[in-house]
């Protein structure tokens, strides 16, 4: 493929093509919580979630497959979610974040996927993630 002929990752359903498609994020989900079970430094991380991974990995899945520009899986299935908000519960810290975003980075160099794919992904994860982590810490300092 020539440069110019890349496809440009956030427009339409191009990171949803480039993770491959359902199928990809399926593999890639399955193999992030596959090393959120043996990252050592995802350990705290694990413990947040039920021993059972199933509906876990059903619903990262679906949600993925919206948010990269796919299919909106989980609004169909779920309904309508604000990633911060479904997570105030749980008490993530900048290490349950970095975490996370280790295990997701892990599986994404696992399965082989492009350098530059890879680097685009984890950069716009952070995003929801730093909400995710701001929204724990606004909740711990307040709630009575
Ligand atoms: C910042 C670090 C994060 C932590 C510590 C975290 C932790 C968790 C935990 C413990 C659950 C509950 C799992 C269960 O009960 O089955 C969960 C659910 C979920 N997480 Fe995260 N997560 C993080 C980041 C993210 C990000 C960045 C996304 C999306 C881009 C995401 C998407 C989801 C979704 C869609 C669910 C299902 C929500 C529901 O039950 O309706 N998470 N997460």
């Amino acid at each position: 493929m020539q440069e110019s002929e890349l496809p440009i990752y956030g427009q339409g359903d191009a990171t949803y093509k480039a993770a491959g498609e359902l199928d990809g994020i399926t593999a890639l989900v399955d193999r992030f919580y596959e090393r959120m079970d043996t990252l050592p430094e995802a350990k705290a991380l694990r413990e947040m979630h039920p021993a059972d991974l199933t509906v876990a990995r059903r619903k990262l899945t679906y949600f993925l497959s919206g948010w990269m520009g796919g299919p909106k899986l989980f609004k169909e299935h779920y309904g309508p979610i604000v990633i911060p908000d479904a997570h105030k519960h749980f008490p993530v810290d900048m290490d349950s974040k970095n975490a996370w975003l280790k295990c997701m980075e892990q599986a994404l160099i696992d399965l082989d996927y492009p350098e530059s794919f890879r680097h685009y992904l984890i950069e716009k994860l952070a995003i929801p993630a730093e909400s995710i982590r701001l929204m724990a810490e606004h909740e711990a300092k307040y709630k009575a």
